[in-house]
């Protein structure tokens, strides 16, 4: 992708690199066959939705709308749903409909292709988020700033889940407004909230397995800004990011991306090492982290370069074979045949 498209900062990338012998350089570049993913044709607010869908939330939902969201019931939540869409167009009225709807999220499942098929809630969504751009630098977020934007999240994160609504979500470049949020290194809860929610409207992209998904985050540079939180995250959106970089890495176009260069590779060990020594020296017992960085672990070492790389530099803790501080049976399995994979054992 062109970088017209991206509205990150570029000052990230150094960050997430690292030096590299020359000579280990040399052997993995060797190694690895030349791919180049093709470029995607990709149209900034390309999706328009039909003039049936369009009409439908101007007002109130008519039986014609009903048709097109799928035989939805008419039921007391619709009506209250549709309402708070509305008052989204009423700014006095807007932060108390944001908070209900996000509350909406798990017990109304056609809130998806109603937000995003209502008019104007996307351009509603969009604003909110921009609104929000000048609070970062300096950072000058307040809580209540920041639980309206998390209330806007969830609500994205709802149309990346959503299987009607992913692939839109996608052509309309949505996730890139996402990215000056995770670029933010402020260590305030809201800004630490507002990192781990914008990571959870990624992750829920990710979740689906959607190869689709998963190019577009590559192409959009979500690794440097996912490896530069698992360095110096908090727990919780460290957790998330590397949960983003497993999922990319489980895809074989990611595991190629990443394994494509030894930059690349040696950018994501070495920050998953960070992760793993920072929880050895300071013996924390974060299982869910553990599995995380284990199963990234294994899944690099499938590549058959990569696994003769990762040979030399897998954390020492993890070289022993009965390794006490996994407890999972599931994980313990994993880093078995981690190990089997590198034959270190
Ligand atoms: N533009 C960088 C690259 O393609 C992006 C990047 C930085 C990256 N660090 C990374 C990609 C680590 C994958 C892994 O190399």
């Amino acid at each position: 992708m062109s970088n017209q498209y991206v509205i990150v900062p570029q000052n990230y990338r150094s960050d997430s690199m690292v030096s590299i012998s020359p000579a280990d350089k040399r052997y993995f570049e060797q190694a690895q066959a030349k791919q180049k993913s093709p470029p995607q044709q990709m149209i900034f607010g390309g999706y328009s939705p039909s003039p049936s869908l369009q009409k439908s939330l101007s007002t109130q939902l008519s039986e014609q709308s009903m048709d097109d969201f799928g035989r939805m019931q008419k039921d007391s939540d619709t009506e209250l749903v549709v309402q708070y869409i509305l008052q989204l167009r009423d700014t006095d009225k807007r932060e108390q409909a944001l908070s209900e709807l996000s509350k909406k999220r798990e017990s109304f499942p056609h809130l998806a292709p109603l937000l995003w098929h209502s008019v104007g809630t996307i351009a509603i969504f969009l604003q909110e988020i921009a609104v929000v751009y000048q609070h970062l630098q300096p950072a000058q977020l307040t809580p209540t700033q920041s639980s309206r934007i998390c209330s806007v999240l969830g609500l994205l994160q709802c149309l990346a889940l959503h299987v009607q609504t992913r692939s839109c979500f996608l052509r309309a470049h949505i996730p890139l407004f996402l990215y000056p949020f995770l670029n933010t290194s402020n260590k305030s809860k809201a800004f630490e909230n507002l990192r781990v929610t914008s990571l959870g409207v990624i992750g829920a992209l990710v979740k689906g397995d959607d190869p689709e998904a998963i190019n577009f985050l590559m192409q959009t540079e979500i690794i440097p800004l996912c490896l530069r939180i698992m360095k110096k995250g908090q727990e919780l959106s460290r957790t998330v990011a590397t949960f983003i970089v497993q999922k990319i890495l489980l895809d074989d176009n990611g595991l190629n991306y990443i394994c494509q260069t030894p930059e690349r590779f040696f950018a994501v060990s070495q920050v998953l090492q960070t992760m793993i020594d920072d929880l050895h020296q300071s013996q924390k017992d974060d299982q869910r982290l553990l599995r995380h960085i284990i199963r990234c672990y294994l899944r690099l070492s499938e590549n058959q370069k990569a696994g003769e790389v990762l040979k030399k530099y897998l954390p020492q803790v993890l070289k022993d074979p009965t390794q006490s501080f996994i407890k999972d049976e599931v994980v313990k399995k994993w880093h078995n045949n981690l190990l089997q994979n590198l034959s270190i054992k």
